[in-house]
């Protein structure tokens, strides 16, 4: 703070009583810890519980060398911050350990002058503000894709049905030998078509939405999946019954979740996992905000569903192009899945976040729910 602030606030403290500071700690979009010198939890507020997943009760029996390993680069900041008296800042930090797992946190770590060896930790999650980019950065790639997709669908789909028509007439007229290369023909030709229609959903058109029970969408995927190409897998539900509707249209999130967890059944069916499993979750996400592009107004994204399998990971090579068009590690792939999903999603007003290690990968979707504005159009 600014040392006019800081005589501000004096003033204004002087003249009212300023509000309780616990409450403020409490209401802030960061995690903020105190620790004493052997780092047990003297304070924490309530974003810190939710980043380490532990209650405020929990944490007060615990220390932090019970959540982390000795060796997890936190204490060597905590170790600085403890010898200079000074504040040390540390990005990308990963809180990994059996009972957590945070990765890419902003630590900082201040002294308390009243209380020697006390540490202040104040961290945030930057993995919302990396996804973010990535998805700003992605609607630009969108974007040329949609006159191209406008032009294959218009330049291909007639010859198209013309070679798939001349291809079944000989199917009926030639010898056995032709006839496989006539049926050839006719399901390349299907290929094509099936792939300008996906291409076509890349198309600017508004969307029309509705009140949507997100569970709805969640259980009409999962019973695709699991009667088709998911059968082999086993299926979790951790659902939010509290959670109020969403702002959109119903099936272009049936979309967006079906290629979510057609990539996860594909994911644990390639490599070889033991008990290959799916988890789907919803939840209440509080603080998650973002801007909305040309306006000065923030759309509220309380509302997340999560795709979670146990497969190998996200390729290294694949990460940092994962929602372009036509990035695809998979032979019969055609790399569209997922820059539908960010198209849709962003259409939507929404963010998609990413977390993948082997064994585990997580796609994270934050989206607005029906506001009294949206109820009353
Ligand atoms: N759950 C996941 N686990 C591991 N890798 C994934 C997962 N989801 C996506 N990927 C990687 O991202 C790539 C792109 O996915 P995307 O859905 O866009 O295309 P695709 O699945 O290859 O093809 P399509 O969806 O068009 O059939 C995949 O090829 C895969 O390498
Ligand atoms: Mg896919």
């Amino acid at each position: 703070m600014s040392a006019v602030l800081a005589k501000a606030a004096r003033h204004l403290a002087g003249r009212h009583k300023i509000a309780d500071a616990s409450a403020v700690l409490a209401a802030m979009p960061v995690a903020v810890v105190l620790l004493d010198p052997e780092n047990r939890f003297r304070f924490v507020n309530q974003s810190a519980e939710q980043l380490l997943g532990i209650s405020a009760a929990g944490l007060a029996q615990l220390r932090l060398n019970d959540l982390l390993p000795p060796d997890n680069p936190v204490f060597l900041l905590i170790e600085q911050v403890r010898s200079g008296e000074v504040t040390v800042v540390d990005h990308d930090l990963n809180l990994e350990s059996p009972r957590l797992n945070k990765r890419g946190i902003t630590v900082q770590g201040s002294p308390l002058p009243e209380e020697p060896g006390a540490v202040v930790l104040v961290m945030q999650d930057a993995s919302a503000a990396r996804a973010l980019d990535r998805q700003l950065a992605f609607r630009g790639a969108a974007r040329s894709v949609t006159g191209m997709a406008a032009i294959l669908a218009h330049e291909v789909k007639n010859p198209l049905s013309g070679i798939r028509g001349a291809a079944q007439l000989l199917e009926s007229s030639v010898g056995p030998a032709d006839r496989e290369l006539a049926e050839l023909i006719r399901d390349e030709a299907d290929r094509i078509r099936a792939l300008v229609d996906r291409m076509e959903a890349f198309g600017e058109k508004p969307i029309a939405r509705t009140a949507v029970n997100i569970h709805r969408v969640l259980e009409h995927v999962r019973k695709l999946a699991q009667s088709g190409f998911a059968a082999h897998v086993r299926f979790q539900e951790q659902y939010d019954p509290s959670l109020p509707p969403v702002w959109a249209n119903r099936d272009q999130l049936v979309q967006v979740v079906l290629n979510l967890v057609k990539n996860a059944a594909e994911a644990v069916t390639q490599a070889p996992v033991k008990h290959p499993e799916i988890v789907l979750s919803t939840g209440f996400q509080h603080g998650m905000r973002v801007a909305i592009p040309g306006s000065t107004t923030r759309l509220d994204l309380p509302l997340f569903v999560s795709v979670r399998d146990n497969g190998p990971g996200i390729p290294d090579d694949i990460r940092p192009h994962l929602f372009e068009p036509f990035v695809t590690s998979k032979n019969s792939g055609s790399g569209l899945g997922l820059a539908l999903v960010a198209k849709i999603i962003g259409d939507h007003g929404g963010l998609i976040e990413v977390d993948s290690r082997p064994g585990r990968t997580e796609f994270r979707l934050h989206l607005p729910v029906v506001t009294e504005r949206d109820a009353d159009q």
